[in-house]
């Protein structure tokens, strides 16, 4: 099989089109679901912003007819307005075409020199692997990735999916459990944008999940999401054709306390919802609010999008109390995630 690295040409619609198939045989590996983006869609996700630029490889096979077809892709993203010596970077290989040094292609074609040309200095990457065993060992193809960029694990996330619909009495059941503490505080629900006049407490409530979420030993700062960052967030969003449900707590004096966010596509051939940022203020801790956010959405979710048939959200692994909420809504183990960093030398 010849395989050639190449920039995308995202003006393709054959590109596109083969990009997009690529996508869902990865989530339907991975998590048994897709998420069913048209081509303009496609096309709104791959593009950069003001706060944010990204560049993207495909790598193609040439098929014995003739005719070729994307069985691999890069991604390197680089932050605009904070974290301004990172570079981020991605591959992934069609699940039926590895072990043949495709990902080793895309990182020493594109991903290599990307690093190199930017001239940023700490490169971070998200790697799958299995549930169990050593997520260090040498053996697996993400660290053998790893080790040709020059990164190591920073941090270890783990990947849980619920499916859907969360039965009612699960719910019920819940949602008492967490009216024995909730006292005055009450949960609201928004569909996809937050109100203007709650924007910027929403937006330190986005910081601040960033200033808290226990990440170990990852480099990180985290952005200013003003109310201009958030509607462009929400924006991509739509366009996208990506709904959102928007669960906040909202404290006895009026303030936002916590919110919770899952998001799903509105296209009747999707099937995989993602859990987006949950946080309870500092202050308001111990009222049970992550649970109480948590049934909202999930209770709307299966009113607003009954097609769904799993959830997923991401943990670091030292992150006890929020793993307990997930796994009490009937989140289990998927895969786990490595966070990698490093500051090689290319
Ligand atoms: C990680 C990933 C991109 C690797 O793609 P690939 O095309 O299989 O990569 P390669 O064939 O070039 O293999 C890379 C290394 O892993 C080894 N490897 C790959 N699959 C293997 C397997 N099933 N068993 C043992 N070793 C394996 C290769 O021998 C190679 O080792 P080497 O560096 O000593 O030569 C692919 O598994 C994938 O898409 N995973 C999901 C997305 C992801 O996690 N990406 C993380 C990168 S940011």
């Amino acid at each position: 099989m010849q395989i050639t690295i190449r920039p995308l040409d995202a003006s393709s619609d054959v590109e596109i089109d083969q990009l997009q198939a690529l996508e869902e045989a990865l989530d339907a590996h991975a998590y048994g679901g897709i998420e069913a983006y048209t081509r303009e869609q496609v096309r709104t996700r791959l593009a950069g912003t003001r706060y944010w630029s990204v560049e993207h490889w495909v790598a193609v096979a040439e098929s014995l007819e003739g005719g070729e077809s994307v069985v691999g892709r890069a991604s390197a993203m680089m932050p605009l307005e904070e974290n301004l010596e990172t570079i981020a970077v991605h591959a992934a290989v069609h699940p039926a075409l590895r072990h043949q040094g495709i990902g080793t292609a895309l990182v020493e074609e594109a991903l290599r020199p990307a690093v190199r040309a930017s001239g940023r200095t700490l490169v971070e990457a998200y790697g799958e692997i299995p549930a169990d065993g050593d997520p260090d060992s040498a053996d697996l193809p993400v660290n053998r990735l790893a080790t040709r960029m020059g990164i190591s694990r920073k941090n270890l996330a783990v990947c849980r999916a619920a499916p859907l619909p969360v039965a009612e009495d699960l719910l019920d059941a819940l949602q008492s459990e967490a009216e024995e503490r909730i006292g005055t505080y009450r949960i609201e629900l928004w569909a996809d944008e937050v109100p203007d006049e709650h924007l910027a407490a929403y937006g330190l409530l986005m910081r601040q999940l960033e200033l808290d979420e226990p990440d170990e030993d990852v480099e990180h700062e985290a952005p200013e999401y003003t109310p201009e960052r958030l509607r462009l967030r929400e924006r991509r969003r739509r366009d996208a054709g990506t709904r959102a449900i928007i669960a906040v707590a909202i404290a006895p004096d009026g303030s936002i306390a916590g919110n919770s966010e899952v998001e799903f596509h509105e296209a009747e051939r999707s099937t995989l919802a993602m859990q987006e940022n949950t946080l309870v203020m500092p202050g308001h801790r111990g009222h049970r609010l992550g649970l109480a956010l948590k049934v909202a959405t999930h209770r709307e979710l299966a009113r607003r999008a009954p097609r769904m048939r799993s959830v997923l959200t991401w943990n670091s692994h030292v992150n006890p109390w929020m793993i307990a909420i997930n796994e009490k809504l009937g989140y289990r183990i998927v895969q786990r995630e490595l966070v990698l960093q490093g500051r090689p030398d290319l």
